[in-house]
């Protein structure tokens, strides 16, 4: 391309959109509105040049010439003007097949999408470094909130020993509301879905799906190892109850669904459950849709990222941030880092995670159920570190805290008290999460 003077280009780099929904529709808005500010950081002209969609009879967020839409995907790909291709339509195929095009085609791309980033990242950056591009990814973790580069670039003098992330903003909503209000789980998700929260099939958010995504990505890069998504243990918040949240309470600690990843004796242990975080932690108080990543860096210290983890304006900035920085590629040489490792990640085997529990038991009301009780943890090596007796008669209930100790040491104590006569039902079990190193 034609250089010019301090502006680096004299002509214009061409953006091709696959997609103009909720956030394609956002991120061309943004670049059409902030075409000269963006020239000022870039070094040259951005312009949007076809943008392809599934119907060209719906309004759109960006106001461009008819001619400047097409149905057909491949176009944008192929197209030999476009310098730059945002894919922001979703989903693996053909998402994957027209990125790979993309970037055969001597195209840089930027993508939101955390479903094929977590599943095909590798395979994506490795394609990119052979043909000299650009793959990057902010959108796809934490919407309009920068984590992927502050971890690439900003912390990479350092060691990384923790991520805990909220990471989905639905189930915060669903979560801060029946914490706030005391609304149940069915109730507060229909309030989320009421508002337009939910996807059609809110599967992926209340089971922790697309929590699991993000957090594979988010391993892999601060542990420079390869995680994706199967790697990552899952349990979603339908099982959270009203009553869980208020004894929560009482013991002054929020339950949020949790990311958590972490790295010990060069293994990672990822997992997204819903825990029950102490109130004084930073986490604890990200409400509603918002989203925060907790990192815990050996030089760093404690950092906390915050803002709106979604939404068209959040995620588009993200998707325009990551065009800018191409564009300045561009302008004066050179590629970004992709994917920082290759090597698949050595996974904790969740038996070996360690972890305390929050556990409520439904008992008998006679002598002898502690002691009973107790001697199941002990049988199993949990030490207990707080228990309540409550209520009597029918609603007589225990309700223990447990020190660290395994996945495998919990789940083998949790089989065996079910079968105690004098425990009628394990009401609850949460990870607690924060409140000592394990
Ligand atoms: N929404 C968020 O807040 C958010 C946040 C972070 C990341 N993301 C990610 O961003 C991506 C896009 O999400 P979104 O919410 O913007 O989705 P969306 O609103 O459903 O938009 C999808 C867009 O892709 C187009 N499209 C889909 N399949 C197509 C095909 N085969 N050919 C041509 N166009 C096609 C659609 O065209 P029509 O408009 O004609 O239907 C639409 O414009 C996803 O990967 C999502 O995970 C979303």
């Amino acid at each position: 391309m034609a250089r010019n003077g301090r502006y680096g280009l004299n002509e214009a780099i061409q953006v091709g959109f696959l997609g103009c929904g909720v956030v394609g529709g956002a991120a061309a808005r943004i670049i059409a509105e902030h075409s000269p500010d963006l020239e000022e950081r870039c070094g040259a002209r951005i312009e949007i040049k076809l943008i392809a969609v599934r119907s060209l009879a719906k309004d759109r967020e960006v106001s461009l010439p008819d001619q400047s839409f097409t149905t057909d995907p491949f176009e944008v790909v192929s197209d030999p003007d476009i310098h730059i291709v945002v894919e922001a339509m979703g989903g693996i195929e053909p998402a994957l097949d027209l990125i790979l095009t993309a970037i055969k085609n001597g195209k840089h791309v930027v993508t939101a999408n955390k479903e094929l980033m977590s599943t095909m990242g590798r395979d994506l950056v490795e394609a990119a470094e052979s043909a000299g591009v650009d793959v990057l990814f902010e959108a796809a973790v934490g919407g309009g909130i920068p984590i992927i580069r502050p971890i690439k670039e900003s912390l990479a003098g350092d060691r990384i020993r923790r991520v805990m992330g909220i990471v989905n903003g639905t189930t915060n909503y669903i979560l801060t509301r029946m914490s706030e209000r005391g609304e149940g789980f069915a109730e507060a998700l229909g309030e989320a879905e009421a508002l337009g929260y939910t996807e059609l099939d809110p599967t992926a958010d209340i089971e922790g799906f697309d929590a699991a995504q993000k957090t594979a990505i988010l391993s892999s890069i601060a542990f420079n190892v390869l995680v994706v998504a199967g790697d990552v243990q899952r349990e979603g918040i339908a099982r959270v109850t009203a009553q869980d949240i208020s004894a929560a309470h009482e013991l002054g600690y929020e339950i949020k669904l949790l990311s958590v990843s972490e790295v010990a004796d060069g293994a990672i242990a990822a997992r997204v459950h819903p825990a029950m975080i102490p109130r004084t932690h930073p986490l604890a108080n990200v409400r509603d849709v918002f989203n925060a990543v907790f990192v815990e860096g050996e030089e760093s210290g404690e950092l906390m990222f915050f803002g709106r983890g979604a939404g068209g304006g959040p995620t588009g900035s993200a998707i325009v941030g990551d065009v800018a920085e191409v564009a300045r590629h561009i302008v004066s040489g050179g590629t970004s880092i992709g994917w920082t490792h290759r090597v698949r990640a050595r996974i904790t085997p969740l038996d070996n995670v360690r972890v305390r529990y929050y556990v409520v038991l439904s008992v008998l009301d006679e002598p002898g159920v502690l002691s009973a009780v107790a001697g199941v943890f002990a049988h199993y090596g949990v030490s207990i570190a707080s228990v309540r007796q409550e209520g009597s008669g029918d609603g007589a209930t225990l309700a223990l805290i447990t020190h660290a100790g395994t996945e495998g040491q919990h789940s083998k104590t949790f089989q065996e008290l079910h079968a105690l006569d004098v425990v009628k039902a394990v009401d609850s079990r949460i990870r607690v999460v924060g409140t000592e190193e394990l």
